[in-house]
């Protein structure tokens, strides 16, 4: 089997293990083989499950490398959910654009979006992370040190004015993530990278099911190519509010 990026890749399953979850949720870390793959925070791949043409491909985020590939995290009901080592797989990316953490980035999430979140701390384990959370999720969350949980916008909002990050990425569902931006005193020029959870086909900018409306791009913003993770301006959420995937 050979491997190159951005190529249409035939490889299998090498290993499942048991994340467990915040609350109930009950999470998967698939292990992929691909050793040549490289990528960066805030990119994911097209994975598809090798079982003949009525099955579709899905966006996977890219958690981390190993010498072997790379690793996503399936949740329940996901399409890898039940994958086994071994399980034959069709594989494109990595896709989308990278979003570099530094030391002073402060990552934000949801008990339910704390696997989109999870590559930034890989890639920057100094970086600060605020978790909105319900209190029966405080014993998952509290078991990593990186991690503060709050348990309001308005208290996440609190959390970072204190921390005055130098730059800010946010995995929260759109409600959430319009609640906070009305809650907190945004300083003007700050980075603010959101998640866009819109539908993603192709991964690749050719279906353009993924696309929002743009201000200032006629034909709209391919969220597979520019993002998955885009400026906050850049994003119309009014317009748009029907497009994204809300994360339970
Ligand atoms: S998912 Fe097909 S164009 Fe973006």
């Amino acid at each position: 089997m050979s491997f190159k990026n951005n190529t249409i890749i035939e490889t299998r399953v090498l290993e499942v293990r048991e994340l467990g979850g915040p609350g109930k949720r009950r999470w998967r870390e698939i292990l992929v083989e691909y050793p040549e793959i490289s990528f960066g925070p805030g990119q994911f791949v097209m994975i598809r499950k090798d079982c003949g043409p009525t099955c579709w491909a899905y966006p996977y985020m890219l958690q981390r490398s190993t010498d072997r590939g790379f690793t996503v995290c399936a949740v329940e009901n996901s399409s890898l959910y039940e994958a086994e080592a071994g399980t034959p797989l069709v594989v494109w990316g990595a896709n989308g654009r990278a979003v570099r953490p530094g030391v002073d980035t402060v990552v934000l999430s949801q008990s339910a979006t704390l696997f989109l979140a999870a590559p930034f701390l890989e890639a920057e384990p100094r970086c600060r992370q605020i978790v909105l959370c319900d209190p029966a999720d405080r014993n998952f969350l509290e078991s990593s040190p990186s991690i503060l949980p709050v348990e309001s916008v308005e208290e996440m909002a609190r959390e970072l004015e204190l921390a005055r990050p130098g730059a800010v990425v946010a995995a929260l569902n759109v409600s959430v993530l319009l609640e906070l931006a009305a809650a907190w005193n945004r300083p003007e020029n700050l980075p603010f990278d959101v998640f866009a959870a819109t539908k993603i086909s192709c991964g690749v900018g050719g279906c353009k099911s993924c696309y929002l409306h743009s201000r200032s791009i006629r034909l709209g913003i391919p969220v597979c190519c520019s993002g998955p993770y885009l400026p906050y301006e850049r994003v119309d959420f009014e317009m748009d509010c029907r497009c994204f995937h809300t994360f339970e």
